[in-house]
């Protein structure tokens, strides 16, 4: 597996995208477990199985599919990542984050990124969305940063800015959406975990000592790349569990993918408005 993507990796997957359309997407998005369905109501859609693509990760996870749909939502040309990969699957950060450079070298500016979260919170109730406004990046402070190595000036600088990582105006916008709509948006810190396995109860009492309000096992690295290519970042988790703070309640993936049903027409309503918005 290589551990860097090269200018010339990133330019052919993105040559082959561009052969297959005639639209030039500025918004990205890449939807978490259980929100296929927004991708579903694409119109004019042009489909692209990850397989077609030289060097694109192959997500492994039930739940995820795995393609490109490209072209129209709410009047605005959309590039959607249909299914994700994770770090726990054995993939290099170059390879989880080597989607959002193509994204870049495609020209697209906008980002909006959903997963499938724990609430740390304990006001949360599973089945609401929470609107990302800034993430603890463990993974990062423990030296597993999609930036380390050379950097690539062709993006952005070598010690990027991340006091903005989520788009303060996009975050607005998604509020504003989500109060006409009757939609409850809560809002609070994600932190990634490397997973596959999900927190004990002594990891989320540490989570909730350090501020965090969701889990997960995604996002904060495709932030960070979307940040150094200079995009704007709309990060929306889908809050599927509560979290197990004294061991009383298991968690399991089945449990998520099902809350996950609940969640997709809210997240799809919240992302709908916004890009009308937009
Ligand atoms: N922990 C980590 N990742 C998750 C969770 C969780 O509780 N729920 C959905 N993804």
């Amino acid at each position: 597996m290589k551990t860097r993507n090269t200018i010339e990796d990133m330019d052919r997957i993105a040559d082959e995208i561009r052969s297959r359309i005639n639209i030039l997407p500025e918004i990205g998005m890449i939807l978490g477990s259980g929100l296929g369905e927004l991708a579903e109501s694409i119109q004019d859609p042009t489909i692209i199985p990850y397989h077609d693509l030289p060097g694109w990760p192959i997500s492994t996870v039930e739940g995820h599919a795995g393609e490109l749909v490209i072209g129209e939502l709410e009047g605005k040309d959309v590039l959607v990542m249909n299914g994700r990969i994770h770090y726990y699957e054995g993939y290099e950060m170059s390879q989880v984050t080597l989607p959002i450079r193509v994204m870049q070298r495609l020209g697209i500016k906008i980002l909006i990124v959903t997963n499938a979260a724990g609430g740390v919170n304990q006001d949360f109730v599973p089945g609401n969305p929470m609107l990302i406004t800034d993430h603890l990046n463990l993974l990062g402070m423990a030296g597993v940063n999609p930036l380390r190595g050379p950097n690539m000036d062709e993006f952005g600088p070598r010690f990027p800015d991340m006091s903005q990582a989520y788009d303060r105006q996009l975050g607005e916008i998604a509020r504003r959406v989500a109060e006409e709509q009757g939609i409850t948006l809560y809002e609070g810190i994600y932190v990634c975990l490397a997973g596959p396995t999900f927190e004990t109860p002594a990891d989320l009492r540490f989570l909730l000592g350090a501020g965090v309000d969701a889990v997960g096992m995604s996002t904060v690295p495709e932030v960070i790349v979307a940040n150094h290519g200079g995009q704007r970042v709309l990060g929306i988790s889908g809050i599927t569990n509560s979290s197990n703070l004294y061991g009383e309640a298991k968690t399991t993936h089945e449990e998520v993918i099902e809350t996950g049903l609940i969640l997709a027409p809210k997240m799809m309503s919240l992302i709908r408005g916004v890009l009308r918005a937009l």
